[in-house]
């Protein structure tokens, strides 16, 4: 199989990238990535030589369709996997426009450009966060509940997967959408929780905790998500929405204090700063029908994996520095302000 996968020098994409390649002889990948801020082409390094002639890489934007066009007629595409999006949601609140660009244009591009050439295999890949915010006593979201998003980065990919309903509906589009809980492992922009808190902890600065540090999220480690992709890809019923989860709800105090034990750093570097606006309180995912009709279950358990997740940026100084760039230090500054 010819699969185009968006977005593959991002996190959760490379990961995808790296298990089809080792894991599938079957299957080779053209990688569509823009290289955003997010895109790392260190993710993949060294693929191209490992895998020769199955692996190549075309530098667009998803949102612009005739390159999506030419990519998937040059490449003789016969799948896309969607991971390209603008993905962190304390720049969609300083900035909405880039999100809307890519999660709501490009992503209808794509869809447009997948159905003019009749592909018979579409899976873009959403998140949880689209269902919005849960009371500590509330079920776990399921398929059925309505889309309710908070955040401007989560509006945006609301609108997406309606998009992709709608395609399917008008058009009888056999796309599906995956939604997924919070992602951890290796290769993870260091904006995000888990890798900014281990980076800022090597370094004894402060760890800017929104709130009171209740809010509760479910870790599931990235290769978990990747498997529960490609069992939507070989699997799934056109059309369908399937929840990824990782069984392992945790408050953000919780996953903080286990990273300062990882490190050897003391509490005191925990500092409780202004909240997030529209911060959504806890997720969690009720996986059920993914598992009954993927058969797509979590693998680790979350001390298991966070344990080999640290190990991992431990082991990778050269990584950590090369996104640790004079660009992502501005972010920081201009984010997090005085409360760092
Ligand atoms: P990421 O921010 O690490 O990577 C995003 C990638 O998309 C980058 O390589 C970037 O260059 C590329 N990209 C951005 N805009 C583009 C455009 N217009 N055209 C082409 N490429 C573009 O993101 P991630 O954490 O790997 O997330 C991947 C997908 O998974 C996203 O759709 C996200 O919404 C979804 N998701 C993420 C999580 C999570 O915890 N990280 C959880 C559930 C769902
Ligand atoms: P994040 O990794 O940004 O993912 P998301 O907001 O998509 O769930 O944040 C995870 C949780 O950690 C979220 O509740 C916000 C919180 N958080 C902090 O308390 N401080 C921080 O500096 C960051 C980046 C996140």
């Amino acid at each position: 199989m010819r699969i185009l996968v968006t977005g593959g020098c991002g996190f959760i994409g490379s990961d995808f990238i790296h298990m089809l390649l080792t894991d599938m002889p079957d299957v080779d990948i053209c990688n569509l990535d823009s290289l955003t801020y997010a895109g790392n082409p260190a993710n993949l390094e060294g693929v191209e030589g490992r895998f020769a002639g199955r692996y190549t890489f075309a530098r667009a934007d998803i949102a612009d369709l005739s390159a999506v066009e030419r990519i998937l007629a040059e490449q003789r595409i016969e799948a896309v996997v969607n991971f390209a999006a603008e993905t962190h949601v304390d720049r969609s609140i300083a900035d909405a426009a880039p999100f809307l660009h890519t999660n709501v244009l490009g992503l209808h591009a794509l869809l447009t450009a997948a159905q003019r050439r009749g592909l018979a295999s579409f899976v873009h890949v959403s998140t949880d966060e689209v269902y919005g915010s849960l009371t500590p006593e509330a079920p776990a979201f399921t398929e059925a509940d309505p889309l309710v998003p908070n955040s401007p980065y989560s509006a945006s990919k609301a609108s997406g997967d309606l998009l992709c309903r709608a395609w399917h509906e008008t058009y009888a589009f056999p796309v599906i959408v995956t939604r997924c809980s919070n992602n951890y492992g290796p290769r993870q922009f260091p904006e995000k929780l888990i890798p900014f808190m281990y980076f800022r902890a090597c370094e004894d600065q402060p760890l800017p905790v929104y709130g009171t540090g209740k809010n509760v999220r479910d870790w599931i480690h990235v290769r978990d998500h990747c498997r529960g992709i490609w069992l939507a890809l070989t699997r799934g019923r056109p059309g369908a929405v399937y929840n990824f989860g990782g069984a392992a709800e945790r408050s953000n105090l919780t996953v903080v204090h286990r990273i300062l034990d990882f490190c050897g750093k003391p509490a005191s570097l925990i500092r409780f700063v202004a909240d997030r606006p529209g911060h959504d309180f806890r997720y969690a995912m009720d996986y059920s029908l993914a598992r009954r009709e993927l058969g797509f279950a979590p693998s680790r358990t979350f001390e298991q994996g966070l344990a080999e997740t640290l190990d991992w940026y431990r082991g990778n100084p050269a990584w950590i520095s090369n996104v640790t760039s004079g660009a992502y230090r501005t972010f920081l500054k201009t984010w997090y302000g005085d409360r760092l």
